[in-house]
């Protein structure tokens, strides 16, 4: 049997990691500025991390959501204080994609609705539901197109409006920032706008933090800069550092009936011990403050960089930078397959794209100020 060729592969086999390093097979080191998609959140193998998972192997992997599970309890208190949600309720699962899936199924169990808002150039996975609020033709097929969907522009408050009067909006959907789309931010004030609209017209407020959450950005969740409160929120990336773990954070006024939702794997021993493991990780180490200062750093000397051209790909030059923290975008002024390529195979260094312009760094949230300079050198 092969594999189902659906990646496009580097040739690079990692076989070791530590922080934001990594190392393939032939014994080559290489600095990790993108965490496999921004989900090492804490650092590849960190010993905390390694000891926490392997201590909860050694006594219970696995049991179902029919049993008392503690961890679960655990982790939703301390999850609401870090957050600053302590009023809200947790719902386990297992990716981004499905944290998408049950925030959509339960607005529309609440509003008894069915059509959603989502904004051009978003991303919010690749199941049913997730897949039809994602504005990618090449991704949706004929089975998921059927959704009741309705694409507005990022930051038009006008068209989010007129879609809400049709009085069947279930919920609107918004990632904290833009990732796969292009890093883009969106503009102050427009999440309170959708804030209001939603409470005026009786729609959920869904914000994704799948990638722009978890402390990236320098606050826990990146809608926190702009000081709304959605109605739920999404998690995924980053919540157990690489153990494959969802989840939602939904507000009181939904009320939990039995059985709305559920799942086999969500909130596992294994997914909750690495849940909880970053969590000691990001607090005894002040990663989210870590985050803010360093990506801050990297964002402002990368801005000093515009017009100059990374040595290992002369030919293109750097045309903008934005982000907040961590979640950093390099527009180049020509494709960036070469730069990407480039940064890998000779400086070494992950990094990931967006678009068919822009270099995307979402490094671990450990990221130190010497790493950050390492990289700046590989700009002429
Ligand atoms: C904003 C956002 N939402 C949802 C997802 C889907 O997450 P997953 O791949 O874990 O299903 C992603 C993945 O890149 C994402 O960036």
């Amino acid at each position: 049997m092969q594999l189902f060729d659906v990646y496009s592969l580097f040739d690079v086999t990692p076989v070791k990691a530590s922080m934001c390093t990594v190392w393939d097979d032939k014994g080559q080191q290489y600095l990790d500025l993108y965490g496999g998609h921004a989900v090492i959140s804490v650092g590849h193998s960190h010993p905390h991390y390694v000891e926490v998972l392997s201590d909860q192997l050694s006594k219970i992997g696995f049991y179902s959501n029919s049993v008392q599970n503690p961890l679960q309890v655990t982790l939703a208190q301390r999850l609401g204080k870090i957050s600053g949600y302590e009023d809200y309720s947790l719902f386990l699962d297992n990716s981004g994609a499905e944290s998408n899936e049950n925030a959509l199924k339960l607005a529309s169990f609440h509003t008894g609705k069915d059509r959603v808002v989502a904004f051009r150039k978003s991303f919010h996975g690749r199941t049913s539901g997730a897949v039809a609020v994602t504005d990618n033709p090449k991704i949706v097929s004929p089975f998921n197109a059927v959704h009741k969907v309705t694409f507005c522009d990022l930051n038009d408050a006008e068209a989010v409006e007129t879609a809400l009067m049709g009085g069947d909006v279930a919920a609107v959907i918004i990632e904290g920032i833009q990732g796969c789309g292009g890093i883009n931010i969106p503009a102050e004030g427009f999440l309170a706008q959708l804030r209001a609209l939603c409470d005026k017209w009786g729609a959920c407020l869904v914000l994704d933090e799948v990638q722009s959450g978890y402390g990236r950005t320098g606050k826990f969740f990146a809608h926190q800069w702009d000081g709304v409160k959605p109605d739920i929120i999404t998690m995924g990336k980053g919540i157990a550092n690489g153990f494959p773990c969802g989840g939602i954070l939904i507000s009181p006024k939904f009320q939990a009936v039995k059985g709305m939702l559920g799942t086999t794997f969500g909130g596992n021993y294994l997914a909750m011990a690495g849940a909880l493991a970053v969590l000691d990780i990001i607090e005894s180490e002040s990663l989210v403050d870590n985050a803010f200062s360093v990506g801050s750093y990297l964002i402002e000397e990368l801005q000093k960089k515009v017009g100059h051209s990374f040595k290992c790909c002369p030919g293109a030059k750097i045309q903008e930078v934005r982000g907040r923290g961590l979640m950093t975008g390099i527009v180049m002024d020509s494709p960036v397959g070469p730069v990407r390529n480039a940064l890998l195979h000779q400086e070494h260094v992950f990094t990931g794209v967006a678009g068919t312009q822009m270099i995307r760094i979402l490094a671990p949230l450990c990221l130190t100020k010497e790493q950050a300079d390492a990289f700046l050198a590989t700009i002429e």
